[in-house]
């Protein structure tokens, strides 16, 4: 079976990019991004593609090399369902904020709104894909909303989850370490889709990187993954708090520790705390799933990969209050960086947006500089958490354009996301602008403490 056309429902941080390079490797490929945000679609298609709404190095280059061709992004939802033969499901599934399941469980609800409408459009027999992460078991509650509708259309439910990280995603979906494809391996249709899928793929990825598996072992791999990469960071940062107190520098343990081939070197980054739109999310889902089977131990096992991170986050910021002679009432404290990692405009659970609400809490002036996150998001992101007032968050946290800017007359800096461009600054022109004792919290370990002493910076580092 040859596809001819893709609908991806979702245009955001997994479903743009992803259907960018497919476009891009298979140019007799329609492909169609669909989504219900006017907005973003509208930025997709703005004629200046340095305007498309997700930063990622590399990607304005192949949306102008395949938009218009065979790439294409619509808000007309229907009728991308109805010209595709095979559909990729890539909308959010963020942890419930109500009911049963709050606070653990993912949302389903625009997963079961794709499913229906699909249900509803569908008049020839389709290959849906499941892109968005989602709990083990959803392909059967897809199948059943699906295979109930009357009308005889057929459709086999393929799990093919994203592995792709932001600031890196274009990188990762051309050379990916692995594409996971998980289908019916029982039936020859089951068989049929997952071959049209891998054959997809097969136009630039090498068949050996490219699984096979069971439905329910490619969900579960997803969510798998995530909590081993996420649970690395939880470890290293454990340790970065015992350096703290022994004297051991947690990059040099990292470096010993990631030595060893059985380790490997990789995600051993002591930070604040990760952030990022899934970790949290995934991990919350998989502790609330083994609960549901009444698997506690397997639930507590992984819930504390959670705990220690909420625990880094706040302690690097109580660390900033009592450095500061245990007040930072009315001071002013700079946040360098807002995004939750370097090379992304994406801000969802960045350690910043914590960071500062602690401040908050503490009476602090906050001021921010990012170079690719705006006011707006800043603004938005510390309402959502809803401990401020908007009047309030206004009046104490003031975004800037610049590095220099944020930190001249400050108490404190705060470098929270590793952008390159904070290295280079001019650190004595920094110093010089600030108030003295001048502070310097590096949550990143990005700068050099010897060359910032050497200035006459008080400085903190995670780890050391
Ligand atoms: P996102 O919020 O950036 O994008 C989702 C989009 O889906 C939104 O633009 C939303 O408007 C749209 N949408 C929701 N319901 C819709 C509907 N019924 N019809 C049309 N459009 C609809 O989310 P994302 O970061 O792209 O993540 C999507 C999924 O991929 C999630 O399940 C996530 O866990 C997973 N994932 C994300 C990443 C990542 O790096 N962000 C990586 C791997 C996997
Ligand atoms: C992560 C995974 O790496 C992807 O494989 C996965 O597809 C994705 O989640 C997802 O499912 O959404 P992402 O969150 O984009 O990707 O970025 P990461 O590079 O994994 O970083 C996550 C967070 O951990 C960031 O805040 C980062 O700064 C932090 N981190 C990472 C560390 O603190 N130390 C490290 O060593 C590595």
């Amino acid at each position: 079976m040859k596809i001819k056309n893709i609908c991806c429902i979702g245009a955001g941080y997994v479903g743009g990019p992803t259907m960018a390079v497919i476009a891009q490797k298979c140019p007799s490929v329609d492909v169609t991004v669909v989504d219900i945000n006017e907005k973003r679609i509208a930025a997709w298609n703005d004629p200046d593609v340095e305007n498309i709404p997700i930063y990622e190095p590399g990607l304005s280059d192949i949306v102008k090399e395949a938009r218009d061709r065979n790439l294409f992004f619509s808000t007309d939802v229907n009728a991308a369902i109805d010209k595709a033969d095979m559909i990729f499901i890539s909308v959010n599934t963020p942890t419930k904020t109500y009911g049963i399941g709050k606070g653990m469980a993912a949302d389903l609800k625009w997963i079961e709104l794709c499913a229906r409408q699909i249900a509803e459009v569908a008049k020839n027999d389709k290959i849906i894909v499941e892109k968005s992460t989602l709990p083990v078991r959803t392909a059967a509650a897809l199948k059943d909303i699906l295979d109930n509708t009357g009308n005889g259309v057929k459709f086999q439910i393929l799990s093919n989850p994203e592995f792709l990280a932001e600031g890196t995603a274009v990188e990762d979906l051309k050379k990916p370490d692995r594409v996971l494809i998980g289908g019916d391996i029982d039936t020859p249709e089951g068989k049929e889709a997952m071959e049209a899928l891998v054959n997809i793929y097969a136009s630039w990825v090498p068949k050996e990187n490219i699984l096979t598996t069971n439905v329910w072992s490619s969900e579960l791999s997803k969510l798998t993954a995530n909590a081993f990469l996420a649970q690395r960071v939880s470890s290293i940062n454990a340790m970065s708090e015992l350096c703290e107190k022994t004297g051991a520098d947690v990059n040099e343990v990292a470096k010993a520790v990631g030595m060893d081939s059985r380790v490997g070197p990789k995600f051993l980054k002591a930070s604040v705390g990760f952030g990022g739109s899934c970790f949290q999310k995934d991990i919350l889902n998989l502790v609330y799933i083994a609960k549901t089977f009444g698997l506690n131990e397997v639930a507590d096992y992984w819930e504390q990969v959670i705990i220690m991170n909420d625990h880094q986050k706040r302690r690097f910021a109580a660390n900033i209050v009592k450095t500061l002679y245990n007040t930072v009432s009315g001071k002013k404290i700079a946040i360098l960086g807002w995004a939750f990692k370097k090379d992304t405009n994406d801000t969802r659970e960045s350690a910043a947006i914590y960071v500062t609400d602690y401040l908050l809490n503490e009476q602090a002036e906050v001021v921010v500089y990012d170079p690719k996150v705006n006011s707006e998001q800043v603004y938005a992101d510390l309402e959502y958490l809803c401990t401020h007032s908007n009047e309030e968050i206004r009046e104490r946290v003031k975004v800037v354009t610049s590095a220099e800017e944020a930190c001249k007359d400050a108490h404190a800096i705060a470098v929270l996301t590793e952008w390159d461009e904070f290295k280079e600054l001019d650190w004595k022109e920094v110093y010089e602008n600030m108030l003295k004792p001048a502070f310097l919290f590096d949550g990143r370990r990005l700068l050099n403490r010897k060359t910032k002493e050497d200035i006459g910076f008080e400085f903190y580092a995670i780890g050391s």
